[in-house]
């Protein structure tokens, strides 16, 4: 199978993966046979890419770090926790809320005790806290091995990405070597951290070019929002409010919204503990797994960027940005190339073919099982081999983006 982008359809495309709603109702099943009516739907509901049948990896399931069901059941309470929150304070919240003061203004309105929830409230928050707990045990049996991202439709993405960035905060917390109770403090702060994001117009969020300087401040009240909401959210921690509000912040302290600053090292002394000129270590987590999760999906406007091109981001950005000893161990931590990605090898015997990667391990994180199935004359080869990157250290590997291993989509068997 391999994934296309939805404008790239065809009459007569086979569907290789159920395309679920947030919720987790199926929008079309696996084995569906694409017509123009079903192409113009997914275009509608702004499905970005979907997953085609190619009858050549069919076999080879995407792997996933979190279970679809876990990623699904979580994304659904955190969209009713936010919409039931977005109905109890958009009246309290001001039309000059982009500035500092229409930030306090707002808060002052909230009041300072915490919001009081209504049973069903209480429910969804209880549902969301489930979630987590079953993102942490499943991070914590399982490892590192699969894919962090999700397959994203357009207009829940704010959902979908918060859930991608508390799992792949999680993740990286485990590695660090954090404790069971922080892991679930701070994948409940990643899962709400873009809360305050909720209320700015969809059209500023959604823009695909440069965004103008009244937009911009616009988004970047996010955070502060986002942290006067969560604090008054019955929770056990204040420190996912935290996390809402630092996210933005960067080592060098260029961030938003305080100017905080980082010394890209994950140990810190007392003092440093102590220092509220510092950003805290799940918020430093956070906004690692908030890039990576940016970078990697897939929008309406544009795929998610390959593995290698995200790596090459999140190093440039390590120092100034982000904590450097978190994107180290990230990277150390987590395979590049996930079972299912199609991927180009260039040198040796495989110079320019095309293929999917059959398994990732642990112990060689960029060095995957491929299966080889196009070569470099677009042939589909006719008893493809797979090939142990590990022991090929000549051959060199790339992601490709959507729709690209088969450009003329040319199925004609090779001679070879
Ligand atoms: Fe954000
Ligand atoms: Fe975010």
């Amino acid at each position: 199978m391999y994934l296309e982008r939805t404008e790239r359809l065809r009459t007569g495309d086979v569907v290789a993966q159920s395309i679920r709603a947030l919720d987790g109702t199926v929008l079309l099943a696996e084995g569906t046979r694409l017509d123009e009516r079903l192409i113009s739907t997914l275009v509608r509901r702004g499905i970005p890419a979907v997953q085609l049948r190619d009858g050549l990896a069919d076999d080879i399931v995407p792997e996933r770090v979190v279970s679809d069901e876990t990623r699904s059941r979580t994304a659904v309470s955190l969209k009713r926790v936010i919409s039931g929150l977005q109905q109890r304070t958009l009246a309290a919240t001001t039309d000059d809320a982009a500035s500092p003061t229409g930030v306090e203004e707002t808060a002052r309105r909230l009041g300072d005790r915490p919001l009081p929830l209504s049973e069903q409230e209480q429910r969804d928050l209880e549902g969301l806290q489930r979630g987590i707990e079953s993102i942490v045990d499943e991070i914590l049996d399982g490892g590192a091995i699969g894919s962090l991202t999700s397959l994203k439709s357009h207009s829940d993405y704010t959902f979908q990405h918060s859930v991608d960035v508390a799992i792949t905060s999680t993740l990286l917390a485990h590695l660090i070597g954090l404790p069971r109770a922080e892991l679930r403090t701070l994948a409940l702060g990643a899962a709400l951290h873009d809360l305050g994001k909720t209320y700015i117009d969809l059209t500023i969020l959604d823009k695909p070019g440069a965004l103008d300087p009244e937009e911009r401040r616009e988004i970047e009240r996010h955070p502060r929002l986002g942290f006067e909401l969560v604090k008054r959210l019955p929770l056990p921690s204040i420190l996912p409010a935290h996390i809402a509000l630092q996210h933005h912040e960067r080592q060098d302290g260029t961030g938003y919204p305080n100017g905080l600053d980082g010394t890209n090292a994950v140990m810190r002394s007392t003092a440093e503990r102590l220092d509220r000129q510092r950003m805290l270590l799940v918020a430093e987590i956070c906004a690692v797994a908030d890039v990576h999760s940016a970078l990697s999906s897939d929008r309406p406007y544009r795929p998610g960027m390959p593995p290698e091109r995200v790596q090459a981001i999140l190093e440039d950005m390590a120092g100034p940005h982000l904590n450097t000893e978190i994107v180290t161990l990230f990277l150390a931590g987590v395979p590049l190339y996930t079972a299912g990605t199609w991927v180009e090898l260039a040198g040796g015997s495989a110079d320019g073919w095309r293929g999917v990667v059959v398994t990732s391990r642990s112990s060689s994180l960029d060095r995957p099982v491929v299966r080889v199935l196009v070569g470099p004359d677009g042939r589909v080869a006719r008893r493809p081999e797979e090939l142990d990157l590990e022991h090929h250290p000549e051959i060199l590997i790339r992601g490709l983006p959507p729709g690209d291993p088969l450009p003329e989509r040319s199925m004609e068997p090779a001679s070879n």
